[in-house]
């Protein structure tokens, strides 16, 4: 996949405000300050175009990216953010299940979780949400910058216990600031985008 262009086309907060067309969609979704917004930016090479905060609760919208006019990336707002008013918070849950049930053009969505950390109770059933909606499991643990290898491998064995992963789920790890495991994330959007949908 060749990013010739990329641009916010649309922000919202409810389905009406959601692009109506059955554009092949890619979602990212999260903690807030797992690192969504840096991981956007990085895939499609642009670092200001999807804003970042080392401050939790930035995105609080749903925000889409069009592709070369050929598909969407979508940025989920971060969940478990305890700044961020009660009313916005049940707002979340809102947003993002209205996004995903009967969006037609969602073909994958991916759940970023810190590698550092063990998942919580909400990464546990955003991932069953996930499912819910037909998504297969993809994790994408982020900051693998942070630790060592050794480490690594250990957190992602309790990241597959903790969201209870099959054996066909996978974890990949990434770090946008050292710029890996990227060839992988790329080859998976690859696989989905410009393929119909498998019913
Ligand atoms: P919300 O919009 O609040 O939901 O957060 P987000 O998930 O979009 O996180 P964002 O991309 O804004 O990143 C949060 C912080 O993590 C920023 O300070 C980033 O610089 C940092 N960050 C993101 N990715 C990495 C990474 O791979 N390695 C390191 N070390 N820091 C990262
Ligand atoms: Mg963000």
């Amino acid at each position: 996949m060749i990013i010739k262009t990329a641009e916010l086309v649309a922000v919202g907060v409810k389905k009406a405000q959601y692009p109506e067309d059955n554009m092949a969609e890619v979602a990212f979704c999260g903690r807030s300050n797992v690192g969504k917004s840096s991981l956007i930016n990085f895939l499609l090479n642009r670092k200001k175009l999807a804003r970042t905060s080392s401050t939790p609760g930035k995105t609080r919208t749903v925000n889409f990216y069009q592709i070369n006019d050929e598909f969407r990336i979508v940025d989920l707002p971060g969940y478990g953010y305890a700044k961020v008013s009660k009313s916005l918070s049940e707002n979340w849950g809102d947003m993002i299940e209205n996004y995903l049930k009967d969006r037609q053009g969602l073909r994958k969505a991916f759940l970023l979780v810190d590698i550092r950390h063990e998942p919580t109770e909400k990464d546990v059933i955003m991932y069953q949400w996930l499912r819910h909606y037909g998504m297969d499991g993809f994790i994408i643990a982020t900051k693998a910058d942070k630790i060592s290898k050794n480490e690594a491998a250990k957190s992602i064995a309790l990241i597959r216990k903790t969201l209870k992963l099959g054996l066909d789920d996978r974890v990949l790890p990434i770090s946008t600031l050292k710029k890996t495991g990227f060839e992988e994330l790329m080859a998976a959007i690859d696989e989905v985008v410009g393929k119909p949908l498998e019913i």
